[in-house]
């Protein structure tokens, strides 16, 4: 087998064996996390972390203008500087193809040349790269050099271009606007109704982890990138794109990455310039973008207007539902957040009118956060329910239970699983929901308004080919190898937990492989799909093996002549599933085979699961703010969520994810904001010091209860559970604040001069 140095984590004791003799579960169960003891120990080496001989340092000089041309860089400070050993600007730089961009078979946020010319498009654009022998000589000289630009006229102004915005072609493949019926009329025609715009602003992903890359070139064609991705294949071959080289001499190694929540998971500049500059000063070169680097270079959350409107008869049935939506998207970029889908998913409604455009700045290219599309929208949608609701008098569940569709609204395919009204029945009775005031500004405590909310949360399932390679050896333990990506969400661990199971192995003899191009591919870690497209593999994998072992039964086992169907993995070995004590372990098989391992590798093929059926997860988010009267100053003091997202394969990883999303939630509605300066395009507040997230007293305890029911159209039942944490947060939270002051804000976020 292939030598690999990729990362192999073992799994921790788990479920023990059943000892009734039957397989053990330990799907389902709240396991730790197998990376846990190794991060919390310091020995997970992250991207920075690997120590290389001769390893230098690079700093990025960024432009200060957001349209034109370099007129001059003036580097002679720079390059006099101690420790410098080289300057990468677009005069030298080696040649770098433009980057393909994802649907395309690439990873790019943008197709624009990486530093090929002196035209700038972006006020952050990268314009020179320092190359230093410590990173403090590489940001000192890199304050040294002095840029000169021929300026033009930049396009900044969302406000003032937006009566420009244009369709895009396809909206992630589906037409970017659906219409049913006349909802123009019907809205018109209606008595109840609500028609407002929203606004949701910039987000930066800001994950913990600073965005880094080291290079380096073993000779002129192949190259080692370690990366802090959640793309580790896609980006490798944009590397070998980009650089004119065959895919198979690139390898890229991200065996532990410190969140990324969407703003890894393209090719940024960083690491397309990192590679470039060890390539020019022929040693291996480290790049770590500042915190300030990545709000420059990373792209944000697309800042979007919707125009919601729902009409609805007196009993509460919608006639017309509108979402008309704009966004920000630069002209050379590709990341059109996906706002639009999800209203086509949910609510039934006699009419509709579904859009988005986009309007094109010069801005930095646009990277997913966290439920693109699914979290900017629920904001609108979900706040638009909770005010005819209170218009037409009636519960806000009420009204969305009214409306559930009995199949998908749009395409008319069956769910394959929804089962969204009764996450909001439980969720409900876990929060209380029936002692909620429906009038505002009813109970109070001092100078404390109190108010409660309830959002729809919503995500559409993902699941893409995978492949995975599988080994089983004579001891009894196994190796699953997949170039997977671990960003704390537990992804060695659940793989390990269904991968024990299915092979009837205690899990601490089980080892999983992964963040290595070199491993068998997989996807991205992205869309809340990476789960369940391992998944498929895994299984695949391991049915071949008990395949492949059944093969090499001797004439005189207990086993002989068995088929599939015939036996279950447990207790180490193959057993019969009529005759409990009729079986073999894994090493008697082996043994007598003659062998000592076995090894199988698969891929799967396309998946067919959306093309039948309607495929999303679902999700009830209460929760209860404070509200100070006199200062405007808001408070989560509850949160419950309470979600749909087919059977839960270990709850304490699922939990620890969701609850993590709606943190991110909380910070998107009450608190991130980034702020562009629309004269100069400038990102003004770059750093986490005036970027605000939320910190751990702006956080309840965070309630997550899941329905767990299993989804038979999936690889286990299994679903996504990472984005849709996200999603419906903010209107949960807009609603709340409504029902506790009466005041009905619709732009994000929701900050105390708002509500003065
Ligand atoms: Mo997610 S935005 O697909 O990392």
């Amino acid at each position: 087998m292939q030598k690999t140095v990729e990362t192999v984590v073992k799994g921790a004791p788990g479920a023990p064996s059943d000892p009734s003799g039957h397989t053990s579960n330990h799907v389902g169960k709240p396991i730790h996390r197998v990376d846990g003891q190794l991060k919390v120990t310091g020995k997970a080496t992250f991207s920075a972390e690997f120590q290389l001989e001769h390893v230098a340092y690079g700093a990025l000089v960024s432009s200060s203008i957001a349209r034109g041309r370099l007129a001059s860089i003036d580097q002679s400070a720079a390059a006099s500087a101690p420790g410098v050993l080289g300057i990468v600007t677009h005069e030298n730089a080696p040649t770098m193809n433009a980057p393909l961009v994802l649907s395309t078979g690439g990873v790019a946020a943008s197709n624009l040349p990486v530093m090929q010319s002196d035209e700038i498009f972006w006020n952050g654009q990268p314009v020179a790269v320092i190359i230093a022998e410590t990173q403090e000589q590489a940001d000192y000289a890199a304050s040294l050099v002095r840029v000169e630009y021929h300026q033009e006229e930049a396009a900044l102004s969302f406000d003032a271009l937006k009566s420009k915005a244009e369709l895009p072609p396809t909206v992630y493949g589906q037409p970017p606007e659906v219409n049913i019926g006349d909802a123009e009329t019907e809205l018109k025609q209606a008595h109840f109704k609500s028609d407002e715009v929203y606004h949701t602003s910039r987000y930066n992903p800001s994950a913990i982890e600073l965005h880094a890359t080291i290079a380096t070139w073993e000779d002129d064609d192949t190259l080692t990138v370690y990366d802090s991705t959640q793309s580790i294949c896609l980006l490798k071959n944009t590397i070998a794109q980009v650089f004119d080289l065959a895919p198979e001499k690139v390898r890229v190694l991200a065996p532990f990455v410190g969140g990324g929540f969407g703003g890894k998971l393209y090719s940024y500049n960083n690491t397309l310039l990192c590679i470039a500059a060890a390539k020019k000063i022929r040693r291996p070169v480290k790049l770590v973008l500042s915190r300030e680097g990545i709000f420059r270079v990373v792209g944000t959350r697309a800042p979007s207007e919707q125009r919601t409107a729902l009409a609805a008869t007196a009993d509460g049935r919608f006639v017309s539902f509108i979402h008309q939506s704009i966004q920000a998207e630069v002209s050379h970029g590709f990341h059109s957040e996906p706002i639009s889908l999800r209203a086509r998913h949910l609510y039934a409604s006699e009419s509709r009118a579904h859009s988005q455009k986009v309007v094109h700045l010069d801005t930095v290219a646009n990277t997913p956060v966290r439920a693109p599309g699914d979290a900017t929208a629920s904001f609108a949608l979900e706040s638009a329910i909770d005010e005819l609701a209170y218009m037409l008098k009636m519960d806000p569940i009420e009204l969305r239970r009214i409306n559930e569709p009995a199949n998908d609204p749009v395409g008319g395919a069956s769910f394959s699983n929804r089962n969204l009204m009764e996450a909001y029945r439980r969720g409900a009775e876990r929060f209380g929901w029936k002692y909620r005031h429906a009038e505002p500004r009813a109970p109070r405590d001092g100078q404390w308004l109190i108010g409660q909310g309830v959002a729809t949360a919503f995500h559409s399932y993902i699941r893409v080919p995978s492949s995975a390679r599988i080994c089983l050896y004579s001891d009894e333990t196994a190796l699953v190898q997949v170039a997977a990506q671990e960003m704390g969400m537990g992804t060695a661990t659940v793989q390990i937990q269904y991968a024990a199971q299915q092979l009837g192995l205690p899990m601490n003899q089980v080892s999983f492989a992964y963040g290595d191009s070199n491993l068998p591919l997989s996807p991205l870690a992205g869309g809340s799909g990476q789960t369940v497209s391992i998944l498929a593999a895994v299984a695949k994998a391991i049915e071949q093996l008990h395949q492949e072992l059944l093969r090499l039964v001797q004439d005189d086992s207990p086993l002989a002549g068995a088929t599939l169907q015939d036996v279950e993995a447990r207790n180490g070995g193959l057993f019969r599933r009529d005759k409990a004590d009729q079986g073999e372990t894994y090493a008697s098989l082996l043994q007598q085979a003659g062998k000592s391992y076995l090894e199988i590798v698969v891929d799967t093929p396309q998946p067919t699961e959306f093309m039948e059926y309607s495929m999303h997860e679902y999700g009830a988010q209460f929760c209860e703010v404070r509200v100070n009267d006199v200062t405007g100053e808001v408070r989560i003091t509850r949160w419950v969520g309470s979600f749909d997202c087919g059977r839960i394969l270990n709850p304490k990883t699922a939990k620890s994810q969701l609850r993590g999303a709606i943190i991110m939630g909380i910070g998107m509605a009450l608190a991130e904001d980034t702020l562009f300066d629309e004269r100069q395009g400038r990102i003004v507040n770059a750093s986490l010091a005036e970027y605000h997230v939320p910190v751990h007293l702006d956080i309840p305890t965070i309630d997550v209860i899941f329905l767990d029911i299993p989804d038979e159209h999936t690889p286990f039942g299994a679903h996504g559970i990472g984005e849709i944490g996200i999603t419906g947060v903010a209107a949960a939270i807009a609603n709340a604040v409504f029902n506790a002051t009466g005041k009905r804000i619709r732009d994000l976020p929701i900050t105390l001069d708002k509500l003065l």
